[in-house]
């Protein structure tokens, strides 16, 4: 798989990540959906990989590629992990320092980007990067310096977005074009930067990562229930709150649209 082309990756809107205030942990802003909808599964997932393979986080170290406000970082630094954030986005940098602080959290926040980590070979026990190889202008690049900066035998987390048909329909436009269901900003996510499993297992054995699973996601309810809900959230019945206390992903077969892995650094 090749970087992003520039026409592409132009139609991503990673802009919005810099927006003024907290856009994280306002219960009644869409990416706080990632705490009540997304990270039940993600970190549900991940913890119990961790416990399957008898792995000990404390005295462990992790980073999260892609932290944004902090909201997946915090989990891991609940788990055990000394704990790194790393993201662009200054603002979101912020709100996630002054999260952790207010939490009592000992959590180190840094600038950089998933293509140029400021750190040296073999640096962490554990990588999460989730929600964000789909926002990446180089996926090859962003996987190479995930595992140059695992040690060996460390664990590599993640989830992502799969480029199928239902996944265009589903994520692209019921959830962000279509007005009568729509809950995320045009352009959050660009269809043609989703990426196949077969796709990412190709960058992980070329890049000295041992895959060794994915697992699929689907909502806590029916289509149908999840469209009434979309609708109640449009028509101002709703408010994201609503939306996050009602409806979350959660572990299936199903991996059409968000799905989780991980792989073993060689
Ligand atoms: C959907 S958010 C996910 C945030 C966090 N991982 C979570 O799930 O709570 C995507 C994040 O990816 C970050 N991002 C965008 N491009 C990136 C890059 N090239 N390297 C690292 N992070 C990037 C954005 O700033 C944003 O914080």
């Amino acid at each position: 798989m090749q970087k992003s082309n520039q026409n592409v990756y132009s139609k991503i809107d990673n802009n919005l990540y810099n927006a003024e205030g907290d856009i994280w942990w306002n219960p009644d802003s869409i990416l706080h959906l990632l705490k009540t909808s997304v990270n039940p599964w993600r970190v549900g997932y991940s913890s119990t990989i961790i416990k399957k393979l008898n792995y000990e986080p404390k005295g462990k170290t992790a980073l999260e590629v892609g932290c944004g406000g902090g909201i997946l970082t915090e989990e891991i630094c609940k788990m055990g992990f000394t704990t790194t954030g790393i993201d662009p986005s200054d603002n979101s940098l912020e709100t996630a320092r002054n999260h952790a602080a207010a939490s009592g959290l000992n959590i180190k926040y840094e600038k950089g980007t998933g293509e140029q980590l400021p750190y040296p070979d073999h640096s962490f026990d554990c990588v999460f990067c989730c929600d964000v190889l789909e926002h990446v202008r180089d996926l090859p690049k962003v996987i190479s310096e995930i595992s140059r900066v695992l040690k060996p035998g460390g664990i590599f987390f993640y989830d992502t977005l799969n480029r199928t048909f239902i996944s265009k329909l589903v994520a692209i436009k019921i959830w962000q074009e279509w007005k009568r269901w729509a809950f995320m900003p045009p352009n959050l996510h660009v269809w043609k930067m989703f990426i196949k499993p077969e796709e990412i297992k190709q960058l992980l054995s070329e890049n000295g990562l041992k895959w060794v699973e994915h697992k699929g996601s689907q909502p806590n309810v029916s289509i149908p229930k999840m469209l009434s809900y979309l609708r109640k959230r449009v028509k101002g019945e709703w408010t994201y709150e609503d939306l996050g206390k009602n409806f979350r992903l959660v572990e299936s077969n199903d991996m059409n649209i968000l799905y989780a892995g991980y792989a073993v650094k060689r």
